[in-house]
């Protein structure tokens, strides 16, 4: 019964992104109004699992509206968050030195029964999605999903809340290189986050009008992306602006990943310079990387993504009176409503290749190096 409920849990997944504060303060607000008491749990799941790293017993914070004051503009979660340690394959140090993953998830279901938690709204991406959902089905609990992630890529909802300011960001930072590059006759690469999937970068680089977009959904052969770069050249263009998306792959399939590690989502990053050097040696045009990286993830969320995050908290607090569970909100132009999280756990949602985006940009003489 959904009316029974009387005390929420809260807690933030993943990446940061701009907005989780307004999602935040919406939950306590929407939340309060109908009578319930919200906590945060912090870090993820780790205040409720991992006691030993709050020795002031302050990983669940109850979440008040005095707390929530004046955080609807403020980038971060205030509650705080990690993208490691999944706590169904959590890596523990074993006897001989080794690392081995252990199914930890009964230990945040033991918590939730403690602290009397009748629901979970569960703030983040894919990974923390699927979380809750496992949760959901292991513990019998009733969990409310609110999609967050710059990178745009969940599936199931026109958009996440963060992208469009990350996607805002880049493209100032995109508008800023073009003077420096025009003024130096150089080539500037720009990577920017996305993981497997190029929304930041085609958005961002659409929109600042980059020469060249890389991203993952189209394979790129350098030797194309140095074509470009020489026939606007030879059309009296000396300058030219690469955008990189850090999970862009080569034709041969390679990419750039630094890090696969235990319990570890493998992690992007180098790509930029690498292409860098590619198009310096292949051009011999002077050539620089900037790496935007978590710049994209911090500062003010743009107005679009305030409402949205807002919108998204009031909804999921709303789901839950309405008693539904083990779904996910969702923007589905002109309202946000539920799907089943399962539509959207363990998902990718790609830039589709023939989009009226991509065909924009071919129109407007974009290469995509393929
Ligand atoms: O998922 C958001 C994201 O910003 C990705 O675009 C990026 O690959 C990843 O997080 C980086 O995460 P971190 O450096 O915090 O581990």
């Amino acid at each position: 019964m959904a009316n029974d409920i009387k005390r929420i849990a809260v807690s933030t997944g993943g990446g940061d992104a701009p907005g989780l504060n307004a999602v935040i303060r919406a939950v306590v607000h929407a939340a309060t109004r109908r009578g319930w008491e919200v906590y945060g749990i912090r870090d993820g799941y780790n205040g409720i699992f991992l006691p030993e790293k709050y020795p002031n017993g302050d990983g669940v914070i109850p979440l008040t509206r005095e707390k929530v004051r004046g955080i609807t503009h403020l980038g971060g979660t205030i509650i705080g968050t990690t993208n490691r340690g999944n706590p169904f394959n959590y890596p523990m140090p074993q006897a001989d030195g080794t690392m081995k993953e252990v199914d930890r998830s009964g230990e945040i279901i033991d918590g939730f029964k403690k602290y009397g938690f009748d629901a979970l709204i569960a703030i983040g991406g894919d990974g923390s999605l699927s979380i809750a959902n496992d949760l959901a089905k292991r513990g019998n609990l009733r969990v409310v999903g609110v999609p967050k992630t710059i990178d745009n890529d969940l599936e199931g909802t026109v958009a996440t809340f963060g992208f469009d300011t990350a996607v805002s960001f880049a493209t100032d930072a995109i508008d800023r290189l073009h003077s420096t590059a025009q003024s130096h006759h150089r080539v500037m690469v720009v990577e920017v986050m996305g993981r497997t999937a190029g929304w930041i970068a085609v958005n961002s680089g659409v929109a600042g009008t980059a020469d060249v977009i890389l991203i993952p959904e189209i394979p790129y052969d350098i030797n194309k992306v140095a074509e470009k770069i020489n026939a606007r050249e030879k059309a009296g263009r000396s300058f030219s602006i690469i955008v990189v998306a850090e999970g862009a792959k080569a034709k041969d399939g390679t990419t750039s990943v630094v890090e696969r590690e235990l319990g570890k989502a493998e992690r992007f990053g180098g790509l930029g310079e690498k292409v860098a050097a590619q198009i310096q040696s292949l051009t011999g045009k002077e050539t620089r990387c900037v790496v935007l990286g978590h710049l994209l993830r911090g500062g003010t969320p743009t107005a679009f993504d305030r409402l949205l995050s807002l919108r998204f908290g009031a909804a999921a607090v709303r789901a839950l009176e309405e008693g539904q569970s083990g779904v996910v909100v969702v923007l589905n132009p002109p309202t946000v409503n539920y799907i089943p999280i399962e539509q959207v756990a363990h998902r990718v949602r790609l830039v589709p290749v023939d989009s009226d985006t991509i065909l924009t940009a071919r129109d407007l003489g974009i290469s995509f190096g393929d």
